[in-house]
């Protein structure tokens, strides 16, 4: 199988082909296929699944069928790290023998976070492998943290192969590689942060991680486009996911997981950045709330699932004449083709025309949402501020807007209710279907409504 022919990789997606070519045939990224060297022995770059039948304690993972039944569940320990909103995310803690990817922008926070759980876990020994900092700069950031633990050990390196050989001698329950594009296998001879490399190393720490049972944390920083370098092929070897989200101007951040092999996937843990660290907010419904401005036309309420967790956001609307030929749409925090598509909507249903207008939509804090639970919420929004009205400041808004103006059902109801309920709201208006999906009994009014066109009167 081994072969010397050079091989060209999308530094986007992954994508391997034998010529160059201007455009990926994988992803159709431009420009992002580089000649990398095929590494000399073919065989070490899988991950050989056959040498954990023999692991250093005799049992196995990989080798004779078992029967459901009789699999055992000893070792599925899961490490609890008191950072309630990262034990939320990670599905309950962060499960012995896991291999997790923490990505986000640089200046985020993924290094505080890592340096934090130090703090946090006292009786865990973490070998922190810095590829980035000095072993000073992160006892510098830690001693702001307040953080001096006995048990977290610092290594400033970038070859894997000295990592094993640290991991051999530590001994640790936790190993944090930040950064992953700074780590590189000295047997291969492209550069670090590339696509083979990254996804290299990443596959031999895999190995290293299943074999010994401790749990590993992957930092990645995002590149422009949003991807981690060598993003898909990373994805898909690690067992969980997690993006650390948030605007540099804000002092929010959102801990994500898209991806969890031991939990719900999508999952949220909300943190603020403060001076001395990270510090968790357990309440973000809360938050986003407060600074809401009442008595203004172009706001509205909005309940939004994140995970298994319902929260509830403002959402901010501005609708003002244009002075261009194609009126503006800018939107933070939304998708902009939805939001086209709710103006269409809001036209032709409810008969506000917004062709003369400039419309601008943001989610307030820095929240990004995508659910189709919070249509009603922005379409009310837009249409508050057109007609220059406010919206009812006691009312949450939840339904999905269909191309005909109907109001449609949306997933988990009763969580939504139950939160806008806690938070003091006296309304909720929901898609008329859904109301016989209602059991509890909740202190608010429920109004169920089934058209657009009626909610626009109803709210304003
Ligand atoms: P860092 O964890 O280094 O980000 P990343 O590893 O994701 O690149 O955090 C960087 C920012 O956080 C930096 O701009 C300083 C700020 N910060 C605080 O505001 N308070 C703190 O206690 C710490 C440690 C950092
Ligand atoms: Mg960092």
């Amino acid at each position: 199988m081994a072969t010397s022919d050079p091989r060209y990789v999308c530094q986007e997606c992954g994508h391997e082909a034998h010529k160059w070519m201007g455009k990926c045939a994988g992803c159709g990224a431009w420009n992002t296929l580089v000649r990398e060297e095929a590494p000399e022995d073919v065989e070490a770059q899988v991950p050989d699944l056959t040498s954990n039948a023999q692991n250093n304690n005799g049992t196995s993972d990989y080798g004779a069928p078992e029967r459901l039944t009789e699999v055992t569940m000893e070792g599925d320990a899961r490490l609890h790290t008191g950072i309630e909103e990262l034990d939320r995310v990670m599905g309950g803690g962060i499960m012995q023998g896991s291999f997790s990817l923490i990505a986000g922008d640089p200046g985020i926070g993924k290094s505080t976070l890592m340096t934090e759980l130090a703090g946090y876990l006292p009786a865990s020994d973490i070998l922190y492998v810095t590829g980035e900092e000095s072993k000073r700069q992160v006892k510098l950031r830690a001693q702001r943290l307040g953080i001096d633990s006995e048990n977290l050990y610092l290594l400033a390196e970038t070859n894997v192969q000295q990592i094993a050989d640290a991991v051999d001698e530590v001994g640790p329950d936790l190993l944090v590689v930040d950064s992953i594009q700074s780590i590189y296998r000295p047997d291969l001879s492209s550069a670090p942060g590339s696509v083979s490399q990254v996804r290299e190393s990443t596959a031999s720490l895999l190995k290293l991680t299943k074999e010994q049972e401790f749990s590993t944390f992957l930092v990645g920083h995002v590149t422009k486009k949003g991807t981690i370098a060598g993003p898909r092929v990373l994805e898909h070897m690690v067992d969980t996911v997690l993006y650390f989200e948030g605007d540099q101007h804000h002092a929010y951040r959102i801990l994500r997981s898209v991806k969890n092999r031991f939990g719900a996937a999508n999952e949220i843990g909300v943190f603020q950045m403060r001076e001395d660290g990270l510090h968790e907010v357990p309440n973000p419904s809360e938050l986003f709330l407060s600074e809401r401005g009442y008595g203004v036309s172009g706001s509205t309420v909005v309940c939004s699932l994140e995970g298994t967790r319902p929260i509830l956001v403002e959402i901010q609307a501005l609708v003002t004449p244009t002075s261009y030929n194609t009126p503006q749409r800018t939107v933070t925090g939304f998708p902009s083709q939805r939001l086209q598509m709710l103006l269409a909507v809001l036209e032709k249903r409810s008969g506000l025309a917004f062709s003369d207008y400039d419309v601008f939509v943001n989610v307030a804090g820095g929240v990004t949402l995508d659910e189709p639970a919070v249509d009603l919420g922005v379409a009310m929004a837009a249409a508050s501020s057109f007609r220059d009205i406010p919206a009812d400041t006691g009312s949450v808004l939840i339904g999905e807007v269909g191309l005909g103006g109907e109001i449609r059902t949306v997933s988990q109801i009763e969580p939504r209710l139950k939160e806008a309920a806690k938070l003091g709201f006296d309304r909720a208006v929901v898609p008329e279907n859904n109301l016989d999906r209602i059991a509890g009994d909740y202190d608010l009014d429920v109004t169920g409504v089934g058209k657009l066109k009626g909610v626009v009167d109803m709210v304003l």
